[in-house]
């Protein structure tokens, strides 16, 4: 059954004390009021996990790394291995963040790698794609779309892409302040959810949770997750504000 998500992608912000306290306060409010069958994840700066990870208790709320390294140990400064990650006890990554791909140039084939890599040790992933402005405005946004998903995640087994979440952030929203229009989230939720039948089949599509991440926030949630291929949403800089993320999780 497809599964609502909120996830929280802290990026690099709060040091270790803030994101323990945020990451307490959320669990707490979570026991009070429970998540019914919904998934929240944190997911923090690496350094944070293993605290994180250890205190949360609430049903249904678990923590996530932000990126992992391809490879499985071994001569690489200041990498992070998936084994590490899951050695925390958290329990999903990121892979292929608009940012990791423009700041960090990670191309598609890298990120295949990353992915895999994480399957491997039991990850789960939460694969992020998305056009920038100039893409959308010569319309080619679909076909963007559909090359980052076919070389990133389609060479899968229907096996391992059962422990895939698509997150679709538009890059123009991403940070903004500028939120994709309900209609927009759902015209590409609907056609990357047909993709996703075309190459696994329907039931599998179904079962696919394809989150909207760009600029979402308390106020626009409920709008953005009425949509039918909505199934919750990847929040940056709102998911850094207890209230805030939490109202956002009461949208779902
Ligand atoms: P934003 O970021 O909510 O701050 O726009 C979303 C993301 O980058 O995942």
């Amino acid at each position: 059954m497809r599964k609502k998500i909120v996830a929280g992608n802290w990026k690099m912000n709060m040091d270790y004390n803030e994101g323990i306290s945020l990451a307490k306060s959320i669990n707490d409010e979570l026991h009070s009021t429970p998540l019914s069958g919904k998934e929240v994840i944190l997911c923090t700066p690496f350094i944070h996990l293993q605290g994180v990870s250890s205190l949360l208790s609430s049903k249904g709320l678990s923590s996530g790394a932000q990126n992992c390294n391809d490879h499985k140990s071994g001569a690489y400064t200041g990498e992070i291995s998936a084994t590490m990650i899951k050695s925390t006890g958290a329990s999903y990554v990121i892979i292929g963040h608009s940012e990791r791909r423009t700041i960090y140039k990670e191309d598609d084939s890298l990120l295949s790698s990353k992915t895999i890599e994480a399957l491997r040790n039991e990850l789960k992933v939460i694969f992020c794609c998305g056009e920038v402005l100039a893409e959308r405005e010569q319309k080619i946004h679909f076909d963007v779309v559909k090359k980052q998903l076919e070389s990133g995640i389609f060479g899968l087994t229907e096996e391992d892409f059962a422990n895939i979440v698509i997150a679709y952030e538009p890059v123009w929203a991403i940070g903004t302040g500028v939120t994709a229009t309900p209609d927009q989230a759902q015209e590409m939720h609907k056609y990357i959810r047909s993709l996703v039948e075309k190459r696994y089949g329907k039931e599998c599509a179904d079962d696919t949770t394809i989150l909207y991440g760009g600029s979402c926030k308390a106020s626009n949630a409920n709008e953005l997750f009425a949509n039918p291929d909505v199934d919750g949403g990847l929040i940056g800089g709102a998911s850094l504000v207890k209230d805030e993320f939490i109202n956002i999780i009461k949208a779902l």
